[in-house]
């Protein structure tokens, strides 16, 4: 019995010593120490034994068990102490390596330019108000005097939602919505950016796109109040030798209308490619509130006037960075975002 324990141990220590991972070193637990274990074994065997031996057979089977269990644990800690080791190398880190630089993000240049047109405008004491982009027929059409079946509709291909609902084919909605808050509060002095949504699709047009809608209704605004804050707007949004004119135009919601033009900012009106050799670049749309309108947002045409005019923001930014197609603007394409 003294000799099998002794070989049990040289044995097991031997292999103890040898294992290279958990794994193994388990394996050898389990062979001596387990349930069915070489010392399990020796420890069940000692009822058998004769009392005298059974007192140094048992002595010497414990040691030899709380020797291993020692030794595994030793082990177990060496191991471990070297997987630790092997981490931190593979895992080393190279502070001479250079750095991943970081992408900066830039503002898009149509926020950019919407950014910049509402500064001007709330620096002349307009404030900003907003719509929804999904709006009813009556605030898009009804209210600004289109009425179902006039062919002014045709001016704007629509995507309609139901036959009362569509997206929004401008901002002008918003001028009657502001107007039922507010009447009959003077003024109503307000400027409205927001996606607006057209079902036409080309280098100069995009089914959705941005506007900055102006209203300002008071007693006794004039056209005059209108040209003067939008040449102000012109000259510094472009700059201020700009020069502006005014081209009569159809808006069923202003009366009259017009059509402002800036001189060409690409050839300052000589005549090039950018203005179609015209020397000259429709950038927005106005006019005085139709009667009509103040009255539907519930203001009093005989003693308040007032005037509206909207804009996309896309042509502005177009021409400021003289970008040439549209569809760049909503590619998402790094390289073009990059630039701004
Ligand atoms: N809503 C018009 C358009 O989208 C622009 C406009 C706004 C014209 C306000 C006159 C007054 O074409």
């Amino acid at each position: 019995m003294i000799d099998t324990l002794t070989r049990i141990k040289e044995g097991a220590e031997q292999n103890i010593n040898r294992a290279e991972d958990f794994e193994t070193l388990n394996e050898v637990r389990v062979k001596i120490l387990g349930r069915k274990g070489e010392i399990t074994q020796v420890l069940r065997g000692l009822k058998d034994l004769d009392p005298s031996q059974k007192v140094e057979v048992g002595r010497l089977a414990n040691e030899v068990k709380d020797g291993l269990e020692k030794l595994i644990e030793a082990k177990t800690q060496q191991l471990k102490a070297r997987q630790l080791e092997m981490a931190l190398h593979s895992e080393r880190l190279d502070i001479t390596l250079p750095g991943r630089p970081v992408q900066a993000g830039a503002q898009h240049p149509i926020s950019r330019v919407a950014d910049q047109i509402k500064a001007i405008f709330t620096g002349m004491g307009f404030t900003v108000a907003e719509g929804p982009e999904v709006e009813l027929d009556y605030y898009n059409f009804e209210a600004l005097n289109v009425p179902r079946d006039h062919p002014a509709r045709d001016m704007q291909d629509t995507f309609y939602i139901t036959e009362d609902m569509l997206l929004r084919t401008h901002t002008s909605p918003v001028q009657v919505r502001t107007m039922e808050k507010m009447a009959p509060q003077l003024p109503v002095k307000i400027i409205v950016p927001g996606r607006v949504y057209r079902k036409d699709d080309d280098a100069t047009h995009s089914p959705m796109f941005h506007q900055i809608e102006g209203l300002l209704i008071d007693e006794r605004i004039t056209f005059a109040n209108l040209k003067a804050m939008l040449m102000l707007f012109a000259q510094q949004i472009f700059d201020a030798g700009v020069k502006v004119r005014y081209r009569p135009s159809f808006f069923p919601f202003t009366e009259p209308s017009a059509e402002m033009d800036i001189s060409c900012v690409n050839c300052g009106g000589q005549g090039c490619r950018v203005c179609k050799q015209t020397g000259w670049l429709e950038i927005l749309g106005a006019g005085m509130v139709h009667p009509r309108v103040l009255e539907y947002g519930g203001y009093d045409p005989e003693k308040h006037t007032g005037f509206a005019f909207g804009m996309g923001i896309e042509r502005i930014a177009m021409l400021k960075y003289q970008i040439n197609d549209m569809r760049l603007l909503f590619d998402n394409d790094k390289r073009f975002l990059q630039q701004f």
